[in-house]
């Protein structure tokens, strides 16, 4: 099997997605034709048009404003179903996904409507199509932490389906000590933390996450390699880094693929993995980026497994659920390499 082929076809786990981020154009305007909602948009060309990023700022401007059309649990649930749907068309076995229900609180929606949308997707996909799942949700840094105390105050009676706390969101100006008292308040209640966390701001943020924050894993984490000390102990620590290739090349954080730090990473030992943070605007799923990565870096068979197995290790699947995985994985490995 040729190297592109592989990564079509190898067990896969996402540990980097924004469930709003998988809004596709198409979606994005049926939904607000469904919601009566006003786009500044008249057809997909314009939408995609718009699509061309400088910044995370720039990103995220368009992407507070394309969740406008998501009001009910039912256009949540057609939005992670939708995103289940390509998983499994792309093997992906197991994901870990975020979602920003700030995003939605300030707009008058219920807590409980985008939980409830995206649980039952979830609860569907482990069902009928054997994906399983953790979410997460985050909290907005650009906002005051009080905002991300009252967001973690309504998630405490749904801590059954909410595994864990992210932050996200605008990282400079809002660097990780802003946040250490809501996420002290979290981690007591029983939720893991992630944080994202050197994309465009430095090593010292992701230090701080790491030790402020209490993190269990790191979201980008690209600004780890600038700090050769850094990079030992996270490497020494194993705390797992979710890379995000295309991100960074469309929000402008690596200028070029060819430069991107993931083969440094494993190369400095860190549990490296590769997602798609927001495939519907930075152009690929998960298999496009990996196919992207390996074309920029002529990736090897072995780094691309590396990818693929950290991704597993680095989940938050239960020690018998993931030897079962890393089992199937290797399987698929020791019969399709050359
Ligand atoms: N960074 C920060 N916040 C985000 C991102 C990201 O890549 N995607 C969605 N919210
Ligand atoms: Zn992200």
């Amino acid at each position: 099997m040729d190297i592109t082929s592989f990564i079509a076809n190898m067990p896969k786990a996402e540990l980097h997605l924004h469930i709003e981020g998988t809004l596709e154009p198409d979606m994005m305007m049926s939904l607000a034709e469904r919601n009566n909602v006003s786009l500044p948009y008249s057809t997909i060309d314009e939408v995609r048009a718009a699509y061309n990023f400088a910044s995370l700022q720039d990103f995220l401007d368009l992407y507070y404003q394309g969740m406008n059309v998501l009001q009910t649990a039912f256009d949540f649930y057609d939005l992670t179903n939708a995103y289940l749907t390509r998983c499994f068309a792309q093997n992906v076995t197991h994901v870990e996904i975020f979602f920003d229900p700030q995003g939605h609180t300030s707009r008058g929606l219920a807590f409980e409507t985008a939980l409830d949308g995206i649980t039952s997707a979830l609860d569907e996909a482990e069902r009928s199509l054997g994906i399983t799942s953790k979410l997460i949700m985050c909290f907005l840094r650009h906002l005051p932490e009080d905002a991300a105390f009252e967001t973690l105050e309504s998630a405490l009676p749904h801590k059954d389906r909410i595994f864990g706390v992210g932050l996200d969101s605008s990282e400079k100006d809002h660097p990780p000590p802003k946040f250490m008292r809501v996420f002290k308040a979290a981690r007591e209640a029983g939720f893991i933390a992630v944080a994202h966390a050197g994309e465009e701001g430095s090593a010292a943020n992701v230090a701080d996450a790491v030790d402020l924050l209490e993190i269990s894993r790191i979201d980008h984490g690209n600004a780890v390699l600038d700090d050769v000390v850094l990079t030992d102990r996270i490497s020494a620590a194993q705390i797992p880094l979710t890379m995000c290739p295309l991100s960074n090349l469309r929000l402008c954080v690596v200028d070029d693929l060819a430069n991107h730090p993931v083969r440094l990473a494993l190369q400095a030992g860190l549990l490296a993995t590769i997602n798609s943070d927001d495939p519907a605007y930075f152009g690929g799923y998960i298999s496009e980026n990996f196919h992207a990565v390996q074309l920029a870096l002529n990736l090897s068979f072995e780094e691309i497994c590396q990818l693929g197995r950290n991704a597993y290790l680095g989940s938050f699947m239960n020690d018998e659920q993931k030897a079962a995985a890393l089992a199937l994985f290797d399987a698929f490995a020791a019969d399709n390499t050359p």
